[in-house]
């Protein structure tokens, strides 16, 4: 299995994966298939590939260790930019349908609807990492500051259940929230447990 995700194909086939959820919406789009309401399907379904990207990005490590696939490392920098493919897709759509581009409208919005706060201060954390994703960035800022900023993405986790919950709690519709906290709780939990057991292993 390791061999192969280390052929060249692998990443390619990745691209084509994480590109689906975007050429379906599109397709969707014009094909009139999103729906009565499709302005806001294609705000909802950008947020949710948005929150469903993240996942992926923060179960790379746990399943690198625990399947014994260390090959799985070289997909995490891809699948972290389509997080911000999609959250800037997500933006977009909430600027043009919800907001028609009206810059101070939207500033009125971050600052009265919570839930858009959150939002948008995940799309701020977002925006530097996908920034420093490239090989010139890391050895400019060094291999140790590069990792501290990229923490950064378990406050964006954070950041993204909150806006997702707090939209929801309008609807008092939390099933599939709830799902995504267990999933991140698990991912973060698995990372906690791991460091404490090296910090006790070299304690010893
Ligand atoms: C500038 C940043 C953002 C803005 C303005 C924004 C705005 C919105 C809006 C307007 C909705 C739909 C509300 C509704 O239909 O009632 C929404 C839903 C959502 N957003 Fe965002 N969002 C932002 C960033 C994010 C980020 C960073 C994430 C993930 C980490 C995210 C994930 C979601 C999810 C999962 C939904 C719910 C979709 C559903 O109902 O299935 N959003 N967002």
């Amino acid at each position: 299995m390791n061999k192969l995700l280390l052929r060249v194909a692998a990443k390619p086939v990745l691209f084509g994966l994480c590109m689906l959820p975007f050429l379906w919406v599109t397709y969707g789009a014009f094909t009139s298939q999103l729906g009565a309401n499709p302005a806001e399907y294609l705000v909802r379904a950008t947020g949710d590939w948005t929150l469903r990207c993240l996942c992926l990005v923060l179960a790379v490590t746990p399943l690198r260790t625990l399947l014994k696939l260390p090959a799985l490392a070289r997909f995490r920098r891809m699948i972290g930019l389509f997080v911000y493919f999609y959250v800037v897709l997500h933006l977009l759509a909430y600027a043009w349908f919800d907001m028609s581009f009206e810059l101070s409208e939207i500033a009125k919005d971050i600052v009265k609807r919570p839930f858009i706060l959150m939002g948008f201060a995940g799309f701020v954390c977002l925006t530097p990492l996908a920034a420093t994703s490239f090989n010139r960035m890391i050895r400019w800022m060094g291999g140790a500051r590069w990792q501290s900023l990229h923490r950064l993405v378990y406050v964006i986790a954070g950041l993204g259940l909150l806006h997702f919950f707090w939209m929801r709690a309008g609807k008092n519709n939390f099933t599939e929230v709830l799902a995504y906290v267990a999933l991140i709780s698990a991912l973060m939990g698995w990372r906690i447990v791991k460091t404490l057991n090296s910090h006790r292993l070299i304690n010893q």
